[in-house]
């Protein structure tokens, strides 16, 4: 199928009033200069996510962990929202049935103007106190780049700070991971710029289509959701999504 039919037919689905879903990745973030994770240039090709990303490293080496956040909120900070966050954020006002999942932590949804939505891997502009200290709250906006010194301390007991995202080897949210299996529960499950490698995020979109969703992947590459759902977008969802825009924005301009 031409990329050309398949923006119709997703543009199809989008009909007023239709409960749409977008799961999205960090491939969404790419074309906003982030980098992804996986694939030449992704993170894990150059680090290693146990000496970087797990409690246990950050127990043994909290100033290394650190600097590798520091570089990644410096660098995210420099970049700007793209053509696919701001569409996503249009959806999010139009649609009154719109739910965004992101597995980002880079804020990008949120700068494009999406007020509500569920961050599955938390965020990097969050943090907590690394002992739960009992005059903190759960975890807190820290919006400072670059932090002054490394490791950054707890303002509320002077001990270590860790970045609010979830780490491998910890649990997601529960309340996130509730909103997001509700979320599953649609007419339009869209899974944007993600390889549906990482669980449980990437089950979301199998749990969508056995529950009558019409899926649908926004992705370059194949993935092993290509094969499960009902339409593959081979594009970047930054001209993907403003494609589906302006023939949907086509639409509404035609219509008497
Ligand atoms: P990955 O790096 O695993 O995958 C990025 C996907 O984006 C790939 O499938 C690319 O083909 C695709 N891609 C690249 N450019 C794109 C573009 N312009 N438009 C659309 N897609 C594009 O990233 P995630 O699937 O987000 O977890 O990774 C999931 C999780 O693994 C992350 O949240 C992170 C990581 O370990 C944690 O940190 C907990």
């Amino acid at each position: 199928m031409s990329a050309e039919t398949a923006i119709e037919r997703l543009a199809q689905r989008l009909i007023p009033g239709a409960a749409v879903t977008v799961l999205t990745g960090s491939g969404v973030s790419a074309a906003s200069g982030v980098p992804t994770f996986r694939g030449p240039e992704g993170l894990w090709r150059h680090f290693k996510p146990e000496e970087l990303a797990t409690p246990e490293a950050f127990a043994r080496d909290p100033r290394l962990v650190w600097e590798w956040y520091d570089w990644r909120r410096q660098k995210i900070a420099a970049c700007r929202p793209n053509r696919a966050h701001e569409v996503l954020a249009l959806w999010a006002t139009r649609y009154p049935r719109f739910s965004l999942v992101t597995q980002n932590v880079d804020g990008l949804h949120e700068r494009a103007g999406v007020a509500d939505l569920v961050r599955l891997h938390g965020s990097i502009w969050e943090v907590s106190c690394w002992n739960r200290c009992k005059g903190s709250p759960e975890r807190w906006l820290d919006e400072t780049v670059p932090f002054p010194t490394l490791p950054p301390t707890c303002r509320y007991c002077g001990g270590l700070i860790r970045p609010g995202v979830v780490w491998f080897g910890e649990p997601l949210d529960g309340d996130a991971l509730a909103r997001a299996d509700r979320a599953s529960s649609c007419d339009v499950f869209i899974a944007a710029g993600t390889s549906a490698l990482v669980y449980p995020a990437a089950a979301f979109v199998p749990l969508a289509r056995a529950r009558g969703a019409f899926t649908v992947e926004v992705n370059p590459d194949d993935t092993p959701a290509s094969g499960r759902v009902d339409l593959v977008i081979r594009l970047g969802a930054e001209v993907a999504l403003d494609l589906v825009e302006a023939r949907l924005q086509g639409t509404s301009t035609a219509a008497p």
